[in-house]
């Protein structure tokens, strides 16, 4: 069960009221979305944006009587099309809580734990054609050392890459097990000082590269501010620096444009309590924005 982070914040900063109506952009479990449902009765409606059909399944089924709800399984990329489509008006909040659910990890099979052996999926579209496995096993050098450096941000982007290279001229690296041998022969034993899994950076790299999250975060976080109505607030949670720095500077930009005002002047982070009891909270990182 993925437990929402931020939570309280999040409803602070999205600030939902009776009758509103709010995008959940990336609706996972439904956690944040439940919460503001509580808080937009009796009439505000939820439009529920998930990228996975196995999730976007699951949440139809769990939330079947809930007819203040609409589910979609897009991508936020195409929060535009949607609104319009679904004839979504009055939208006074958007909501962007990147990355993962804990059901990627635990149970979706798709490669994205570094403790488990499973094929090199990593997608969160099962309709899109680049896979993890594609990455790994024939993009050339730079560009596989490019994403480890830049999207993993891993010292050891060329001596991964090159062990990537020489492993796949002999057998094509189909498992997560396969990638993790591979760095635990050739990564430092004491690699990060302890801090972090060896496999983390890597990981994350392949993961961010093969769903395109950057360029889509971007990209959505645009079409949300169309969309928005004068006073309507985009609140987006995320969980590395480089998601951290395009929203930052999205919302500075959007500022300097006078489109609206930033309503977090530093990032707000999550308190020692709600990291001890849902620890993949810790390097969580909430903004908010405001549109005139
Ligand atoms: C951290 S989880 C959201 C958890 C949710 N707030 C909750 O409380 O259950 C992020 C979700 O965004 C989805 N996602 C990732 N990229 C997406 C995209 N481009 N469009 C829509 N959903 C996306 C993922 O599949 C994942 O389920």
């Amino acid at each position: 069960m993925h437990i929402p982070v931020l939570l309280q914040e999040t409803l602070h900063y999205l600030h939902p009221r009776p009758n509103e109506n709010f995008i959940d952009a990336t609706f996972g479990e439904g956690g944040h979305s439940k919460a503001i449902l509580e808080r937009n009765k009796p009439l505000g409606k939820v439009l529920g944006i998930e990228i996975d059909l196995n999730l976007y399944q699951k949440a139809v089924e769990k939330y079947e009587k809930e007819k203040r709800l609409i589910l979609v399984n897009d991508s936020y990329v195409n929060i535009k099309s949607i609104v319009n489509e679904y004839n979504f008006g009055s939208v006074q909040g958007v909501l962007f809580d990147l990355g993962m659910c804990s059901w990627h990890i635990d149970a979706s099979g798709k490669g994205f734990s570094y403790l488990k052996d499973e094929p090199l999926d990593m997608r969160f579209n099962p309709r899109q054609e680049l896979t993890a496995f594609e990455i790994v096993n024939y993009w050339p050098f730079p560009e596989i050392e490019k994403i480890l450096r830049e999207y993993g941000e891993e010292k050891y982007a060329a001596r991964i890459t090159k062990a990537i290279i020489e492993h796949r001229k002999k057998e094509k690296i189909r498992t997560t097990g396969q990638l993790i041998e591979l760095l635990r022969k050739i990564l430092p034993n004491n690699y990060d000082n302890h801090r972090l899994h060896f496999a983390a950076r890597t990981f994350q790299a392949l993961r961010i590269a093969t769903n395109r999250e950057l360029d889509n975060l971007y990209q959505g976080l645009s079409q949300a501010l169309e969309v928005l109505l004068p006073g309507g607030r985009i609140v987006v949670i995320s969980f590395h620096s480089l998601e951290d720095r395009i929203v930052k500077n999205f919302f500075r930009e959007s500022y300097k444009n006078h489109l609206g005002n930033i309503l977090t002047k530093k990032p707000i982070r999550p308190s020692a309590a709600e990291v001890k009891e849902n620890p993949r909270a810790a390097s969580a990182k909430l903004r908010a924005f405001q549109k005139i």
